[in-house]
Formats: structure tokens, C-alpha cells, sequence
């Protein structure tokens, strides 16, 4: 079988060869460091465009429910992430070589188009669907047997160089692409469940998906759209991958639940989070982790394992403690962001944290220089002045400078981590995302 390099493909930009035996040329970074929303503008843009073709389904109302959150503009943050680890490591790890001849070579499993055919046949793996009338198994008939057809052997693979040094590529795989829309797929199912039990009206300056098709419909399509972040998962092909991404899932369940325990475990039958200060530190940590921080640092490692990084390899470690230590600072900051006078950036009204019960970051701090805090937390804010007091008791401390400290020190490290990657675009704005993820200027 011959395998060609499609000189014109979407994710070879700037790929500098066509023969599989020459390693991709080095990339030298630009003295200064680049935007990293203008470095990956066009891809991100692309995987926006492409994400809604995963979303359709047989039921209307589920398509466009599922889609809600998608046509309001976002960050892309997880994306972005995902796709700068890509660049920032690809050909480094030693199995690079192998990565990258299956995305090249028809039938290897890597390339863009053989991640949209399913493995399953198709009127097996979608039942019933008008909208693909030569896909679909209709419910009128018993369903009948039919010979499956001897499967294709898979291209051998080429032999393996023996004398290239790994060379960094800025190659895009479409496994990394897809990885990029299934970690914003599952972020956007976080936040259709999260609107149900936060009761939002308002997402991104729009109604919420609760306020605009009801609590019912906004969970089913979250359920949905885990569904179809799942069936892109498994055809990435890489165990390890799955496994990441399926305990980010489970990671954002505890991080919630963790959450709800710290204002209703009564209710919910639930242990009670303790009334000390160092332990409620420890639990909103963890919960910041967990909530936030997992997807970030699995979505990056999962990026860096895709672009062939073998255990025993650094990179995918660093990835890893990147993405938690900037995620933590990012949550940090949005905690930080409630407290800001009336209307947030986020397009929500501030004090929604307090209202909610929750004491983050500012008030944990506030609470070490005004016991007075200690039972308004308790008590989850409750009591009428409650939610103004607290803000008060924040203004008249230092909790919010020391928040931003915290999130600066977790910033430092993500940016300290990346000093064992080479040099490249890559590397310079995840460089300069530490720096954002403080100022919040995006
Ligand atoms: C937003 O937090 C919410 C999250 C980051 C995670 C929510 C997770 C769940 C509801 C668990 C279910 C998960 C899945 C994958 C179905 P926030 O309320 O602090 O931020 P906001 O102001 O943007 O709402
Ligand atoms: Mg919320």
C-alpha cells in the first residue's frame, strides 16, 4: 500500500517534506513570543466548524440542544491547550515516527477521514437515523443477518530510521485535532449539567440551556454529547488516551460532588466538610483540581501521548504538571472574578459564588484576618446580609490580593515546568498563557 503525504492537508502546515524517511524540519521560534490565540487562529477555527458534524442525531431538539453552547463564542481554552502541547512536542517522543506515518498512510487508522468512518457498521452503530438513509436500520423489519466481509489487513509499516535524533515538527496529527474537540465537548457537557444545578439563567451573556429548553433536555443532551465524545475517543486507537480522558469525566463528577457537599451535605445525606480552615483549604483545592484543573493537565498529556511520547519519556509529564498548575490558577482567578463589582467578565452577576453557599479562595483568606467569616461560612451564607457581609469582610482583608498570589505561584510553576521542552512558537505562548491565566486579559 502507498502512502502519500497530502501536500495540501490542513494539519501539515508549514510540514516540509514528502517522503516519510525525512524527518519534518526544525522549527526556530520567533524571538518574540506569540498570541497564542493568532498562532492556532486557523485550527482552532476549523475544529469549531467541524465539532457540530459530530453532534447530529436522528432527534432534532437533541441536535440543537447539543449545539446551544457551541454557537456561542468561547475561549476555547482546553483546545488551545491541547493543540499547543501538539506543536510543542511532536517528533520529540520516540514514537513520533510511527504517529505520524499513520496519519499519512490510508488504512494505519490515523488519518483525519478515517476518524470519521466508524469501526462498527454504520447501521449497527447508529440504529435508526433519517438523516442517513444508507446508514440506517429501520425499526419496521426484524433485523436480518448479514456475512460480515473479511476485514482489510492493515498497511505494514515502514522500517524505522535508526539514525535520526528526535527533531521537533509543527505538525498537527488529526488524532490531536479530534482530541482537541472531544476535551471541548466534554467541557461543554460539564456546563450544560452545571447550569441545572447552579439554576443559571445566563451562559456567556445568552439564556442558559436550562432557562432556554429546561433541566430535563439541557442533562439528556449533556448524556448526549458524552456519548459521542466517547465513540471519538475509542477511535483515537490509543488505550492510554481513553483511559485519561474517561477519568477526567469521572474527575469532574467528584469535583461537583465535592462541591455540593461543602453546602448541602446535609440534604444530600452526605458527610459534613469540616469547620476548620486548613482542612476547608484542602478540600478546595482538591475541588479546584478536580473541577477545573484535570481536564487541562489530562487533555494536555493526552495531546503529548498522542504525538507518540513513550512511558519513561519526560514530556508527557511536564504537560501534565502544566495543565494542573494553570488550571488551578484559572479557577483561582475565577474565584477571584465573583468578588469583582456587579457585572463579572465571565456575563454573570458577581457574588453568584457567595449566593451559591460557596466559600472560595478570597473569602478562605478573609476568613484568617476576620473570624467573623468562620460562621457566615458555616452557615453558608444564608442568613439575610450574609452574601454583603461576606463581600465586605473580603474588601476589608487581603483575601483577594492573596488569592491572585496563590494563583500567580501555581502560574510560575506551569511556566517554570516548560523549561525541559526546545524552544518553538509553541513553547513562547504557552509561555505567555501563564501570564494571562493571572491578568485575565482574553
Ligand atoms: C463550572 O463551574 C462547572 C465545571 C467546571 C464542572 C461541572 C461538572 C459537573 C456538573 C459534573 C458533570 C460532568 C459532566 C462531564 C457531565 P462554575 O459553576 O464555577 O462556573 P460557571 O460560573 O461558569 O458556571
Ligand atoms: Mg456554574
Amino acid at each position: 500500500m502507498v502512502c502519500r503525504r497530502s501536500a495540501h492537508s490542513f494539519y501539515k502546515v508549514k510540514f516540509s517534506t514528502d517522503s516519510h524517511a525525512v524527518m519534518p524540519k526544525i522549527h526556530s521560534a520567533s524571538s518574540a513570543r506569540p498570541d497564542p490565540y493568532k498562532l492556532l487562529a486557523p485550527q482552532l477555527e476549523h475544529l469549531r466548524g467541524t465539532l457540530l458534524n459530530l453532534l447530529g442525531s436522528s432527534h432534532p431538539s437533541l441536535t440543537e440542544i447539543a449545539k446551544y453552547y457551541f454557537l456561542h463564542p468561547s475561549k476555547q481554552l482546553r483546545p488551545l491547550l491541547v493543540l499547543l502541547w501538539s506543536q510543542a512536542t511532536n517528533g520529540l517522543g520516540g514514537g513520533w515516527y510511527m504517529k505520524n506515518w499513520a496519519a499519512e498512510c490510508e488504512g494505519a487508522g490515523g488519518r483525519a477521514e478515517e476518524l470519521d468512518r466508524p469501526l462498527t457498521r454504520p447501521d449497527v452503530l447508529n440504529d435508526w437515523n433519517p438523516n442517513m438513509p444508507d446508514h440506517t436500520a429501520s425499526f419496521h423489519n426484524s433485523f436480518s443477518l448479514k456475512t460480515p466481509r473479511p476485514p482489510l489487513q492493515p498497511p505494514l509499516p515502514p522500517p524505522l530510521p535508526s539514525h535520526d535524533a528526535p527533531t521537533l515538527s509543527v505538525s498537527l496529527l488529526p488524532t490531536q485535532i479530534r482530541l482537541a474537540q472531544i476535551v471541548e465537548m466534554i467541557h461543554v457537557a460539564s456546563l450544560l449539567h452545571d447550569d441545572v444545578i447552579d439554576v443559571s439563567s445566563l451562559r456567556r451573556g445568552a439564556p442558559s440551556a436550562p432557562a432556554a429548553f429546561g433541566n430535563k433536555l439541557t442533562i439528556l443532551a449533556g448524556d448526549f454529547l458524552l456519548g459521542r465524545t466517547s465513540a471519538a475517543l475509542s477511535r483515537l486507537g490509543e488505550n492510554e488516551v481513553v483511559e485519561l480522558i474517561a477519568s477526567v469525566i469521572a474527575n469532574l463528577v467528584e469535583g461537583e460532588i465535592l462541591q455540593l457537599k461543602s453546602v448541602h451535605a446535609e440534604e444530600l445525606g452526605l458527610a459534613q466538610t469540616p469547620s476548620v480552615g486548613s482542612e476547608n483549604w484542602a478540600i478546595y483545592l482538591q475541588k479546584t483540581y478536580l473541577k477545573t484543573a484535570s481536564l487541562m493537565a489530562k487533555g494536555s498529556r493526552a495531546a503529548v501521548v498522542l504525538g507518540g511520547c513513550r512511558e519513561g519519556e519526560i514530556y508527557k509529564e511536564v504537560a501534565y504538571a502544566y495543565g494542573r498548575n494553570l488550571g488551578i490558577a484559572f479557577q483561582l482567578v475565577d474565584d477571584i472574578l465573583d468578588y469583582e463589582a456587579g457585572e463579572s467578565t465571565l456575563g454573570k452577576p458577581g457574588g453568584a459564588d457567595l449566593k451559591l453557599g460557596l466559600a472560595t479562595g478570597p473569602a478562605l483568606f478573609a476568613w484568617e484576618e476576620h473570624p467573623e467569616m468562620g460562621p457566615l461560612i458555616k452557615r453558608k451564607f444564608e442568613q439575610e446580609g450574609d452574601v454583603e457581609l461576606a463581600r465586605d469582610l473580603v474588601r476589608r482583608s487581603s483575601g483577594v490580593e492573596r488569592t491572585r498570589d496563590l494563583a500567580r505561584a501555581h502560574a510560575d510553576k506551569a511556566r517554570e515546568v516548560l523549561a525541559v521542552l526546545p524552544d518553538s512558537d509553541a513553547k513562547g505562548a504557552l509561555e505567555v498563557l501563564t501570564e494571562r491565566v493571572v491578568k485575565r486579559t482574553w
